[in-house]
């Protein structure tokens, strides 16, 4: 316990003044002493003057309503409980998972939230990261005594949330790269953010798994524990004045704990308010720590500097020993008294009063909260690119990006199209899909011909065909709800537009349909023997084309809005099969219900459909059925030759016009109108079907505007 000892001597209630030492981009070439991190490097005292950022909560509470379950056993068991009208009624009761918490910590610092698991660390850490909807909680925060805008609270600071959301096929210093892309300005050349992220990878102790990918349980990549230390690079890079972490320490080894500590410590002191959770620090890494707060159920059961930590608890009576974790003394003491009959909350009253008779230090800061952003950009901190002018002006711009839109948009579309081009089999397994789809199409409707049973069987292969391209489509819903994750992960803090996410999206997606495309239309309209020649093959291609663009569309949004792979599949396959049966091949317009009819013209496969019946069946020359043909797949059928020759004849007769053999009874257009094929042109078609394309990716931003907001009620 050296460092708590040395620093308990002087653990006086005043803070010393910091400056951050200047911080600057172009240092990261210059090595000095042997480290030529661009991070941050430690302080010397001299350059310790002012203090431009405290954060300071006051009074956070939170409560949330639990509703009790109608279940069987709850009303057989409704005797036992304190309220039984609760349990009959459904009634929620409410739970607080924070009580009346406040602290205080300034730049320079690591604040430490500790506590069992459940004590309520990660919704404290959400409740100072803007992340509880407004009036869900209760209770200020402040930083530099003013209520911080979510927008600006966006820009300058940096959450590493305890789960690790990674593209899977990029490698550590691939993932760490385009993390600096979109944080670091364009302004920044590419040899520093490759040094940047060189020296952070260093820092972090990845060194060995940097060109490894990153994995998933298909692809075994690097390990969980550096995993966990490559999200926080992600979320480090741009050097946030404000950074919350949730647990960075989970599943490292001690050593790995204490590296990933350390570079808080460097980034802290450069400048920033560091806030996180931890399990179960080690002596080296609690050395580290500046603030604690210990949780129980909630409440704060100790609040202040760790050297203070072994006093508060000989003055409670019960004297850590010596040589024992007080991290782990004080969790284990706290786990029993959880057990005990009357639980922590003697040891809560006791630290409001052990806080009053020893006041933690209170840091204050006299500049406003513009004058201290402003003048901790001056000093290089925020290389997402923020100007300030002067220190002590309050004129200050910070951009909300750290690029421009076709700068983000380029960078999301290279590492899609990396990520997609190391797991080749995902669009392989497309491309063969479609392929057996339309070599089965294409032996089944083998070389169609005009007859009266080749009309029928020309609108069934059209039918199917122009809705395998939706259901195509639906196979791509799992990565899309992978990559979701990613997205909410990085625009929550600004990495990013979501425009240019969309519009990353649809660029990326593009040319992989066109080679669905053609795969499939060149082989089915050659087999099938489909009319229309070069022309006709080109609009064939263009409404396949348009039709996987829709879908594609169609089913991107579905996933901005349904963030369960079962729940969306299902969703997708029941819409799917409803645009088939209203895209008027199994009932014609004509024939379906008034009430039903809204269906029949939102349906995406209406439009296709029409479109390729229209590309085939629009020639007036060409004719399906002719003379006799007429009685094919009627009861006359069975009729000699002869016979039908003289019906037809009797038939001619009656209507005073000539019907041969050979008289055109059925042309395409006669086709097009019994199918009510007569309201929409088939380019109009095509443009219905693009349009229909283009509005759900509209859609898909809105979906993701709405519903990537990620805050909890
Ligand atoms: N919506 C909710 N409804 C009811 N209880 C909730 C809700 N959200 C969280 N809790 C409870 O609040 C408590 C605190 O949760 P929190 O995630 O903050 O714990 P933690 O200290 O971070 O735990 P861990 O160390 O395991 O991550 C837990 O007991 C959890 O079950
Ligand atoms: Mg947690």
């Amino acid at each position: 316990m050296a460092c708590i000892v040395a620093a308990d001597e002087d653990d006086a209630p005043s803070f010393p003044p910091v400056k951050t030492k200047a911080h600057n981009l172009e240092n990261v070439e210059k090595p000095a002493n042997g480290d030529n991190s661009p991070v941050q490097e430690p302080l010397t005292g001299e350059e310790r003057t002012t203090v431009p950022l405290v954060l300071s909560f006051d009074n956070l509470t939170y409560n949330v309503s639990v509703r009790p379950k109608l279940g069987f056993r709850n009303l057989i068991s409704r005797r036992k409980t304190d309220n039984p009208e609760l349990v009959l009624t459904g009634r929620p009761s409410t739970k607080t998972l924070l009580d009346n918490i406040s602290g205080r910590t300034r730049d320079g610092e690591i604040m430490a939230v500790l506590g069992a698991s459940g004590s309520g660390k990660s919704t404290l850490i959400d409740a100072l990261a803007n992340r509880i909807a407004k009036g869900s909680l209760e209770g200020t925060v402040k930083l530099n005594g003013e209520n911080l805008q979510s927008r600006m609270l966006k820009i300058i600071s940096a959450y590493v949330m305890q789960d690790d959301l990674l593209f899977p096929m990029l490698t550590v210093e691939e993932t760490l790269m385009f993390a600096a892309e979109f944080r670091l300005p364009r302004s920044l050349p590419k040899l520093k953010k490759k040094l940047r992220v060189q020296a952070l990878i260093d820092q972090l102790g990845i060194t060995n798994a940097a060109t490894t990918i990153i994995g998933d349980e298909g692809h075994r990549g690097i390990s969980g524990g550096e995993r966990r230390r490559v999200s926080i690079g992600i979320d480090i890079i741009h050097d946030p004045i404000l950074l919350f972490l949730d647990e960075p320490t989970s599943g490292l080894d001690s050593t790995s704990a204490f590296m990933v500590v350390n570079v808080l410590k460097k980034i802290a002191q450069s400048g920033s308010i560091v806030i996180m959770s931890i399990h179960q620090p080690s002596h080296r890494v609690l050395c580290l720590l500046d603030r604690l707060i210990f949780l129980s159920h909630g409440h704060t059961v100790y609040s202040g500097s760790p050297v203070s930590f072994p006093r508060f608890f000989a003055d409670l009576g019960s004297p850590i020993p010596a040589n024992e974790n007080i991290a782990e003394f004080a969790l284990d003491f706290i786990r029993e008294l959880e057990g005990s009959a009357g639980g922590t909350r003697a040891l809560v009253e006791f630290n409001k009063k052990w806080q009053e008779m020893t006041p933690p230090s209170s840091p204050h800061s006299n500049l406003t909260l513009k004058e201290a952003i402003s003048a901790s950009i001056s000093r290089g901190k925020l290389v997402s690119g923020g100007e300030s002018i002067g220190t002590t002006t309050t004129a200050l711009v910070v951009p909300a990006f750290a690029n421009p839109m076709w700068i983000e948009i380029k960078t999301l579309s290279q590492r899609s199209m990396l990520n997609s081009r190391r797991q080749p089999k995902l669009f392989g397994v497309k491309v063969v899909a479609v392929f057996i789809t339309a070599f089965i199409l294409s032996t089944v409707f083998w070389r169609l011909d005009n007859s009266r049973n080749g009309i029928g069987e020309h609108l069934g292969f059209f039918a199917y065909a122009m809705s395998t391209m939706y259901t195509t489509c639906a196979q791509a819903l799992p990565e899309l709800l992978q990559e979701r994750y990613i997205f909410m992960r990085e625009t929550a803090y600004n990495a990013y537009r979501r425009s240019s996410y969309v519009l990353s999206h649809a660029i990326v997606s593009f040319p992989g349909l066109m080679v669905l495309t053609l795969a499939f239309a060149v082989l089915t309209f050659w087999a099938v023997g489909l009319d229309g020649g070069p022309t006709g093959l080109l609009f064939y291609c263009l409404i396949i084309l348009a039709s996987f663009w829709s879908g594609s569309s169609f089913v991107t949004f579905l996933s901005g809005v349904i963030p369960n792979v079962m729940v969306g599949y299902t969703i997708v396959i029941a819409i799917l099969a409803y645009f088939l049966l209203f895209s008027g091949f199994f009932i014609n317009r004509n024939r379906i219900p008034d009430y039903w009819i809204w269906f029949h013209y939102i349906s995406l496969v209406k439009y296709p459909y029409e479109a390729v019946l229209q590309n085939e069946f629009s020639d007036a020359t060409k004719c399906f059925v002719r003379g006799v043909q007429t009685f094919d797949n009627t009861p006359l059928e069975e009729l000699s030759y002869d016979m039908k020759l003289s019906m037809l004849e009797t038939v001619s007769q009656s209507l005073g016009k000539s019907i041969t053999s050979s008289t055109c009874l059925t042309t395409g257009a006669d086709i097009l109108t019994h199918q009510s094929v007569n309201q929409l042109s088939k380019w109009h078609c095509l443009f219905v079907t693009v349009a229909f394309g283009f509005f759900f990716r509209a859609l898909f931003y809105f979906s993701l505007l709405l519903g990537s907001k990620n805050k909890r009620r």
